[in-house]
């Protein structure tokens, strides 16, 4: 019981890394919560900060969520659970992570929208449904040019895939965790959702093909 306390704890110490914040003071001297949409994230990192920043906290934020759900093979090691409880487990400790990063302890609790965080941890659980959800992401994000709808259809798209025989996980408690961690993301893109019925939200500056 002591293990798995102190490894929840830490996974949410984890999740609460405010990577786009720290970035953002550290080599730009801003707060990116007010800047862009004021989120602290990868999106608006990308958006205020510019690539390369953008690309580092994306890739951090979801090596949080990847660590932090991977906590759960020590229970493993350690012999305090049965293999079958892994995902349990791993569940648990990644859900605390993108808590963690939604309200993180170190920047009192203002922190980002947790999808970057969410794909670490479906990456560690079930990696190829979190490849096709990149994909989903991908394609929305380049036919609509909306991150946030991006990002809300691939958390969507994480327990509808794995409803289909070909995925389907024995412990079913997977499915059903994965729609409420879409209800979370749906949740913290409120604002998003706002925006986006009434023709606010910003859109992406991505291209196809070369720049004209
Ligand atoms: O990952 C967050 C993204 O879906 C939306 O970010 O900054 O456009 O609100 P933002």
């Amino acid at each position: 019981i002591l293990l798995i306390a102190v490894l929840g704890i830490a996974a949410y110490l984890i999740g609460s890394i405010s990577t786009a914040v720290w970035i953002g003071k550290a080599y730009y001297g801003i707060d990116i919560r007010q800047h862009g949409s004021g989120n602290s994230g990868a999106t608006n990192t990308f958006r205020v900060l510019g690539k390369k920043p953008g690309a580092a906290v994306m890739l951090i934020d979801i090596f949080k969520g990847w660590t932090a759900t991977s906590l759960a093979g020590f229970l493993i090691i350690f012999n305090v659970i049965e293999p079958e409880n892994l995902v349990i487990y791993q569940l648990i400790f990644g859900a605390l992570s993108v808590v963690g990063h939604i309200f993180p302890v170190y920047e009192r609790f203002v922190g980002g929208k947790g999808v970057a965080t969410l794909l670490g941890m479906m990456l560690a659980i079930e990696p190829v449904v979190a490849l096709m959800c990149i994909a989903i992401f991908v394609i929305v994000l380049f036919t609509s040019k909306y991150v946030s709808l991006g990002s809300m259809i691939a958390a969507l798209a994480f327990p509808i895939l794995l409803l289909l025989p070909r995925f389907h996980p024995e412990n079913p408690i997977l499915i059903i965790f994965g729609f409420v961690l879409f209800a979370v993301v749906a949740l913290t893109h409120r604002k998003n959702i706002n925006r986006l019925l009434s023709g606010e939200e910003s859109k992406a500056n991505i291209h196809l093909g070369r720049k004209r």
